[in-house]
Order: C-alpha cells, then structure tokens, then sequence
C-alpha cells in the first residue's frame, strides 16, 4: 500500500487546476440510468469513486465509452459517453456497493426507469452509521414497495412511482438526488421540501433539464417536479469541484503561499471564502478562477460550525482544522453533519496540534508550528488534512493508507510538487 512522504516548511506557489466535482459526477452518472439515449458527461474528474461508479453501471447493462478527453492526457476533464440500453439487470451487488456509499445514487433511477431495482444496503462507514433510511421512506411516498431482506434492498413500482408530497426531515444530499431522478419519470407533480440545496445537487438538475425533465426551483429547498414519460440524452459539463479548490486554498494559507485556483469559483465557496477572510487569508477572483495567498503576517483563529449549503461544508471542516492548528489564539470548530467526524484529530496532535474534542465541538488552541510525524489517514477529508499539516510541518510527514486520498483528490502530489512542495508516493 503507498504511503506520501512530504518534508514540510515550503511556501507553494504557482497555478492549480481544479476538476469536475466527485459528488457532482456521481449522480450525473447514475442519471445516466433514466434514458436508453447517450448521456455524455465532461470535465470528470480521474478518480477511484468514479472507476467505481463506472464499474457499477456497466453491471447494470450500461454501455460506458470514453470519448476522448478534454485536454491533459486522460486525466484533466475527462468525457464519459453512458448509455443504458439493456436494463436486465437491476441489482448492484454488496462488492461494489460496499467501496462506496454513493453506489445507493442507482436505486431511483432505476426504480423509476424498471420498476424494480435491488441495491445492497451500504453499510457503515468510518464517519458515522449514514443510513440511507430517509431515501427508502421517500421512495415509498412516491409508491414504491421497499423491502430488505439478506442485506439488500429490494424496491418494486410495477406500476410506476407517482408524484407525491415529500418532506425530508432533515437536510439529505444523497435522498434528495435520488429522489430528484426518481420524480422525473414519476406520474404527476413531485414537491422535494427541505431538499438539499448544495451546488452538485443543483448541477444534476440542471443536466436533468437538459435530458428533458421539468423541474421548478433549482438551488432552493424546495424543487418541483413535473414527470415525464421518458428523457432523452444530452450533454452536460460536471459542476468545478468546491471541496478540492478549498483544500487548495488552505494548501496555499498554511504555507504562507500563493497560489491561482484555475476554474475556481468563489459563488460556490462563500462559506469557506468568508471563514479563510476572517483568518487573514486574502482572496481574490481572477479572469479565470481565484486567487489565494498569505502574505501579511499570521493567520488568526476563527470559529465555524457546519451545515447544509449555503453553511460551512462538512467535507471541509478537517481541512480547516488543520489550518486553525497553526493560526494565533483559539477556534471553535463543530461537527453538525455526521458524528464520529473527528478522527483526524489525534493525529493531528501527533503532529504537536492542540485540540481538545467536546461532543461535537473541538477546541482548537493554535500553536507555533507542527513537527513531522507518521500519522494514518483514516477517511478523504482527514487524509487531506494530515497532507496540509504536512505541508506546514517541521521535518518529514509519512501518511499511510493513502487509498483514501485516491477516492477523491485527483494527482494531488503532481498538483502540489507542481507548486513547489516536497511532496511524493512512496511504496511500502
Ligand atoms: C454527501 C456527500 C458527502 C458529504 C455529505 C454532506 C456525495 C457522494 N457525498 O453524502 O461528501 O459529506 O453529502 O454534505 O455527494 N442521513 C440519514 N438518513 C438518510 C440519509 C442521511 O440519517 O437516509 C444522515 C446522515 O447520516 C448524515 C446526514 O443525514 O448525518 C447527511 O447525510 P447526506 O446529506 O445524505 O450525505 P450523503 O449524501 O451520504
């Protein structure tokens, strides 16, 4: 298994581009479900979730042809061509289901296309329990028949979903994406009420539009949706990835860098824009992306909590943990999205950080600086920010089981060797 070896202290400096968004592209993938026609997907990212995805349509009978790429060698933006012809096969098997959460994206679509379809029931994951409970209910206000038997689930609408009043009960990214595709091809009107309104569920409903769907509402907490009897194809470009362009971001503050996030865009990032402003770091938009430098003096501590978009994203907070590890004075950073979200934070003492965890609040007490260590990655976003504590640390940074990284951040070591920091894969 490969570990990073990163020898820490280097400010970075230079461009970086960022991709297609992971959590956009899966369920623009799954949406490829609801037509027999060509859906082709530009600007896709070159990652481990996005070979599984792929992996998990072709079992379904879906035909998945890259069309030439966009530039960059078969990694920069690359094109998908999926087209689900043959609909035999409606389950999608635990061994693929069990790699990644988002495999659950299948199950409306499919649904709503087959009348059937049977999913494994994901299971836990290193963050927190994550049911997917809140999308079966919703399916089963839409019509469906839902039952779980040997670890799957097993979802039947002979007959159809029809259209229906669903209420999430709390803020679900994935549930409303499902839901979204589902409704499409529902019977009737769908009303999504305390949908979620993050940017990648706006961009897949922008590329069901553009498949033929109509849907009112887009970006807001509540969507309608009016189902048709079938989409058609369509081309559509993935959303730039917000998450990887605010790691970036905090790659170039903790190193007292400067760096130019080509395809960056600040509407998608306020939250993070405002919390990175109050700790000193200077932001500013470019023809083309943002650019994100500390120069003047230390950084200063800030508090933040994380909620649904337009909040503080969760996917960020591990990151800003370990920026606020080295500002002056102390922060309050608080898990609201997922217990169990902390375990970057033991390691990030290992690394001399002072944290102190209170339920779902961290204490976050800055230090002068971090020292090397080998430390383990145990999830993406933790994994990432022992790279920005590497980045900044004194001395030698060896992170294990870098699989992790591989799921959701596209070259990082050549996107940030590229900047100037010493940074590489090493075998074990
Ligand atoms: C998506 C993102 C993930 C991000 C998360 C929150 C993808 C592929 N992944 O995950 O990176 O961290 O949004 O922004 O887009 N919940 C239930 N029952 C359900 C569904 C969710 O209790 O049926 C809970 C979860 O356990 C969690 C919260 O709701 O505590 C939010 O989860 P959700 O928004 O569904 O996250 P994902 O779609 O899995």
């Amino acid at each position: 298994m490969d570990r990073i070896l990163i020898r820490g202290g280097k400010p970075l400096r230079g461009t970086i581009t960022i991709g297609g968004a992971k959590n956009a592209a899966l369920p623009l993938m799954a949406a490829s479900l609801l037509t027999d026609e060509a859906l082709t997907l530009s600007n896709l990212p070159h990652l481990a979730d996005i070979s599984t995805m792929a992996k998990l349509l072709q079992e379904l009978g879906v035909e998945v042809s890259m069309d030439g790429d966009a530039g960059g060698g078969g990694h920069i933006g690359r094109v998908f061509r999926l087209t689900a012809n043959d609909t035999s096969n409606t389950t999608a098997p635990y061994d693929l289901v069990r790699k990644m959460r988002a495999s659950v994206l299948v199950l409306g679509p499919m649904l709503a296309r087959t009348g059937h379809a049977r999913v494994s029931l994901p299971g836990g994951c290193a963050i927190g329990t994550r049911p997917v409970d809140l999308h079966l209910k919703a399916l089963e206000q839409l019509g469906a028949t839902i039952k779980l038997n040997e670890g799957y689930i097993d979802a039947r609408a002979e007959n159809g979903l029809k259209g229906a009043h669903v209420v999430f009960p709390m803020v679900t990214v994935g549930g409303t994406e499902n839901l979204l595709m589902a409704a499409t091809l529902a019977s009737g009107e769908t009303v999504l009420s305390n949908a979620a309104r993050e940017p990648e569920v706006a961009d897949l409903a922008k590329c069901l539009v553009a498949m033929g769907a109509i849907i009112d509402g887009i970006g807001s907490d509540t969507m309608t949706i009016q189902g048709v009897e079938s989409l058609h194809g369509a081309t559509h470009a993935v959303v730039p990835d917000r998450i990887e362009t605010g790691t970036y971001a905090i790659a170039a503050a903790i190193t007292g860098g400067d760096l130019t996030l080509v395809g960056a865009r600040a509407d998608l990032s306020e939250s993070v824009v405002r919390v990175l402003t109050s700790a000193g770091v200077e932001i500013s938009k470019t023809g083309n992306g943002l650019r994100v430098a500390r120069t003047n003096g230390p950084l200063k501590g800030a508090d933040m909590m994380t909620e649904p978009y337009p909040g503080f994203p969760t996917d960020m907070q591990a990151q800003i943990m370990a920026l606020m590890a080295v500002a002056k004075g102390a922060s309050m950073i608080t898990e609201t999205i997922f217990e169990n979200r902390f375990m970057h934070v033991p390691e990030l003492c290992r690394m001399g950080a002072d944290i102190n965890v209170h339920g779902a609040s961290a204490i976050v007490r800055g230090v002068d600086g971090l020292s090397g260590a080998e430390v383990m990655a145990t999830d993406l976003r933790a994994s990432v920010s022992l790279v920005l504590a590497g980045l900044t640390a004194k001395g030698e940074t060896l992170i294990n089981r870098v699989y992790h990284l591989d799921r959701g951040y596209e070259r990082l070591e050549d996107k940030l060797s590229a900047c100037g920091a010493d940074i590489k894969r090493v075998p074990e």
